[in-house]
């Protein structure tokens, strides 16, 4: 039996990491350390409370007593470090958080599992750590030339995309916080041997996704009649992936990576963001019937400080190695993801409302 400690595991990506797990490995078992912030919700994984193979620590990844505690008590094969700050938005409000959270916890994690898993004889033992990142550490592309009517390059074969050694070139200080994150784990593999591998991935979409972020945003609004707030011109363009296909991703590289690499995870499925909105649009029109949900909700604001144009991610390297692959296509996952967020009215209600935060204030106060 495999035990992974999962840290953010009760936000979008880590609670479906969690759920993906303990469907696919019965002999898997999983720690989930998570600090509950107002993006981590134990409701998405109420299906697993009972599982004797799941356990959930309430415990922030900057406290080292707490962590070396669940390191020392579960003894984990794997440690899988989803938990930061994930909101570009935010961190250009307050970039100090994601600065203590995604640099600061990692650093801290990187040494509670270094202490903990010292063979004594400069090893670590079969234990791997794997960082999950994100394609924004590359900066930006450039938009091709020529496009297809949804924003995807015409021609795929003659368009740049990012690669594992594209050079790093954050732009946002969410991104900054990350790829410094990046760094320091590569500096633990090299310096110490620490056994870590990085995963970097393009945008998710799926259910359990936060409502501040584009997909979810854009279907809550919707279906409330409200403005959709599409950032500039709306032609930006991002490469979505359908979350448990990164969920499959982590799996295959936790287990199989080369240790001190990293890996690229896309699918090509580049999008611009106004064609995004309006296949919610119609998607979320068709499915409920409302004449009022139209594109006369669309409504372009001001653009985002710093908005990296376009993010398009070469996946050849995990394909090559691992023989990792996109299962879900686009068309597929928009449509099963929409009708998640239609047919789950008070999930969405329940964390817009900050209810659920109110919960977790209460039921950890002072623990
Ligand atoms: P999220 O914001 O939905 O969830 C983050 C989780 O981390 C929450 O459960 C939160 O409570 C927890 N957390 C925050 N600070 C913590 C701390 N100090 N200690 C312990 N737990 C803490 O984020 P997400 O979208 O699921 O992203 C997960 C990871 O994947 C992040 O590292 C993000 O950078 C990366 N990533 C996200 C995407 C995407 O499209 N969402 C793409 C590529 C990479
Ligand atoms: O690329 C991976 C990254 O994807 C992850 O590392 C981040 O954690 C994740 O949040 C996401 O970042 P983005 O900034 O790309 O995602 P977001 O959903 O915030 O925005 C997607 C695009 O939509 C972006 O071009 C900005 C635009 N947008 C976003 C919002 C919230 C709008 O036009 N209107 C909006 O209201």
């Amino acid at each position: 039996m495999a035990t992974y400690l999962v840290t953010g595991g009760a936000g979008f990506i880590g609670s479906n990491f969690v759920l993906y797990m303990l469907r696919r490995h019965a002999d898997a078992r999983i720690v989930n350390l998570d600090a509950l912030t107002y993006a981590g919700n134990l409701e998405n994984l109420a299906s697993v409370e009972g599982d004797t193979r799941y356990a959930f620590v309430h415990a922030d990844i900057r406290d080292q007593a707490a962590v070396s505690a669940v390191l020392a008590e579960y003894d984990p094969d794997y440690v899988i470090n989803f938990a930061a700050e994930s909101h570009v938005d935010r961190s250009i409000e307050n970039p100090g958080v994601f600065a203590d959270t995604n640099v600061m916890g990692t650093v801290n994690l990187l040494n509670c599992c270094r202490a903990a898993w010292d063979d004594g004889e400069g090893g670590f033992g079969a234990h791997r750590y794997l960082q999950v990142g994100t394609d924004e550490v590359y900066g930006t592309l450039a938009i091709p030339e020529a496009l297809n009517p949804d924003g995807s390059p015409a021609d795929p074969a003659h368009t740049e995309y990012f690669r594992e050694d594209t050079p790093l070139s954050p732009h946002s200080p969410y991104s900054a916080s990350k790829t410094s994150a990046d760094l320091f784990v590569k500096a633990y593999h090299d310096t110490y041997g620490f056994p870590a591998v990085i995963t970097r991935c393009s945008n998710n979409y799926g259910p359990y996704q936060f409502p501040e972020k584009l997909i979810p945003l854009m279907i809550n609004n919707a279906v409330h009649h409200k403005a959709l707030p599409v950032y500039g011109d709306g032609l930006n363009v991002r490469d979505w992936l359908y979350v448990d296909d990164h969920c499959k991703a982590i799996d295959m590289v936790a287990r199989e990576g080369r240790l001190g690499e990293v890996y690229n995870v896309g699918g090509h499925n580049e999008r611009a963001n106004i064609y995004i909105v309006k296949t919610i649009i119609a998607e979320v029109a068709r499915a409920t019937g409302d004449p009022e949900v139209s594109e006369a909700l669309i409504t372009y604001v001001q653009d985002r400080a710093g908005h990296d144009r376009r993010y398009g991610m070469a996946p050849d390297k995990i394909r090559e190695e691992l023989g990792w692959y996109p299962e879900t296509p686009y068309e597929e996952g928009i449509v099963k993801t929409i009708r998640w967020y239609l047919d789950n009215p008070a999930w969405v209600a329940n964390v817009t409302s900050g209810a659920y935060q109110d919960y977790y204030d209460r039921m950890y106060a002072g623990k």
